[in-house]
């Protein structure tokens, strides 16, 4: 008996002859061609049509037989068996691609300078990690044991924040901290007060969430404690350095925020996220540090070192980080162990403050000369800490178009229209100094200065 199939067999492929003649048999039948009930040949008939061994073709039957495409008992045939094709499935249309040209250079805010040449300290962390052999289970959810501890001498150290490794959980960034407490923590239809302008991957997690954002205003010291309502359930708040008008709340403020949170109840979401980087004085110790059991504090290595590591730690009450470890196992979402291995090792080697005390002569440097390059066309805030400052421009002036005409020309910059919500305020570009390489640093002040003269 003939199969009448076009069977093809390629004797160079690496796919073995078997695997080559089930495949085609299935796309037979997928696509109408071998129907249901169809007698095919005995394998002593199909290895001598297609010249292969008996054996290539009884596999080849066993594996179809196997997966339930075909049927039949030695005796009385192998039939096609009864398979009701399966259309496929429509391809989900792909975004459309974001222009990231990557001749661009880029003056947006948020990611740090990386040296092109590999750092020693980092080579030795990674050894440390590589010689080690992988743990046997799944590890602390709320982080390794020892990396907590570090940490927390690092956050007693460097942030004021008293704790030990039982307040602390290591996360991947920022966000990540934001949304496991947001889902610990939070009901739907609750309300969140976050800085308006201000920090839009926070809102939309706290959307995502359900909850009820609410914007509040900010000025050159940061968040308006006085306009807070007293029926929100948390607040989330960048203290050390407004993001993005680069306000720092002073301390008669963070008292007033910490009296309203204590008498309403609410929790006090303090993101910290570029508070390594101070140019005037040292950094003001963290909003944590005065009552823990009313803030939760985030902090990352998006800025210190690179985003891409995803890694960071949220700092809270015991029992709030025991609920979070405990979603956490449930959810199985935490740090892989090479990360936080490699993190303990730069903490102890001094790695972590090395590089911080490099970037900020770079970036001391650079927003110098951010600063007296830009004055003229505008008002400068937020230049005494972070890794970016804004440039407030005149009322008349549209900042998105400013932007866009700066994309024409190259260089990547960010309107501070795109971090306002419902609060209006002056326009303004937020200009990170700190990723590009020097020469491209300093190539993309002068594109931007053109445009800004025009
Ligand atoms: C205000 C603010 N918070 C936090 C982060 C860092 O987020 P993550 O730690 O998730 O990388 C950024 C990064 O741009 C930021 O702008």
């Amino acid at each position: 008996m003939q199969t009448s199939l076009p069977l093809t067999l390629d004797r160079s492929a690496r796919v073995p002859l078997h695997l080559q003649l089930a495949e085609q048999f299935r796309a037979a039948v997928r696509d109408g061609r071998l129907q249901a009930g169809h007698r095919l040949p005995s394998t002593r008939e199909l290895a001598k049509e297609l010249a292969v061994s008996r054996s290539v073709a009884q596999a080849a039957y066993d594996q179809l037989h196997a997966e339930g495409w075909i049927a039949g008992r030695t005796g009385s045939g192998t039939y096609v068996a009864d398979v009701v094709p399966l259309p496929p499935a429509p391809r989900q249309r792909a975004r459309p691609a974001e222009d990231t040209r990557p001749a661009l250079l880029t003056l947006r805010p948020g990611i740090p300078y990386i040296h092109p040449q590999v750092d020693p300290g980092w080579r030795r962390a990674w050894r440390e990690v590589s010689a080690q052999a992988p743990p046997r289970g799944y590890e602390d959810p709320a982080g390794l044991a020892e990396l907590r501890s570090a940490l927390a001498e690092h956050i007693g150290r460097v942030r004021g924040i008293a704790c030990g490794p039982e307040n602390l959980l290591i996360t991947n960034g920022t966000v990540h901290g934001l949304r496991l407490l947001l889902t610990a923590n939070s009901r739907p239809g609750e309300r969140i007060a976050i800085e308006d302008p201000g920090y839009l991957n926070a809102v939309t997690a706290a959307q995502d969430h359900g909850l009820e954002v609410v914007d509040v205003p900010v000025d050159a010291d940061g968040l308006r404690v006085s306009t807070l309502g007293d029926d929100l359930s948390a607040v989330y708040v960048t203290p050390s350095h407004q993001y993005p008008l680069g306000g720092r709340l002073p301390v008669a403020r963070r008292n007033e925020l910490v009296r309203w949170a204590r008498r309403t109840g609410a929790t006090l979401i303090e993101d910290d996220y570029d508070s390594e980087f101070r140019y005037d004085v040292a950094p003001l110790p963290a909003l944590a540090q005065l009552d823990l059991d009313r803030v939760v504090h985030l902090g990352t290595l998006s800025k210190m070192l690179s985003p891409a590591l995803r890694l960071g730690w949220l700092v809270a009450a015991a029992p709030v980080i025991d609920r979070l470890t405990a979603l956490r196992e449930a959810s199985a979402d935490w740090p892989a162990w090479p990360m936080q291995a490699a993190l303990l090792a730069m903490l102890r080697d001094g790695y972590l403050d090395q590089v911080v005390r490099r970037s900020r002569r770079l970036y001391a440097d650079r927003r110098n000369h951010t600063c007296t390059v830009l004055s003229p066309y505008g008002q400068i805030i937020g230049q005494d800490a972070g890794l970016h400052i804004t440039l407030l421009l005149p009322d008349h002036v549209d900042d998105r178009a400013v932007a866009a005409q700066a994309r024409a020309a190259g260089v990547a910059i960010a309107p501070l229209s795109d971090y306002r919500r419902s609060i209006p305020g002056p326009p303004g570009l937020v200009i990170g100094y700190a990723t590009p390489t020097t020469p491209d640093f300093h190539k993309a002040l002068k594109i931007l200065t053109r445009v800004l003269r025009t």
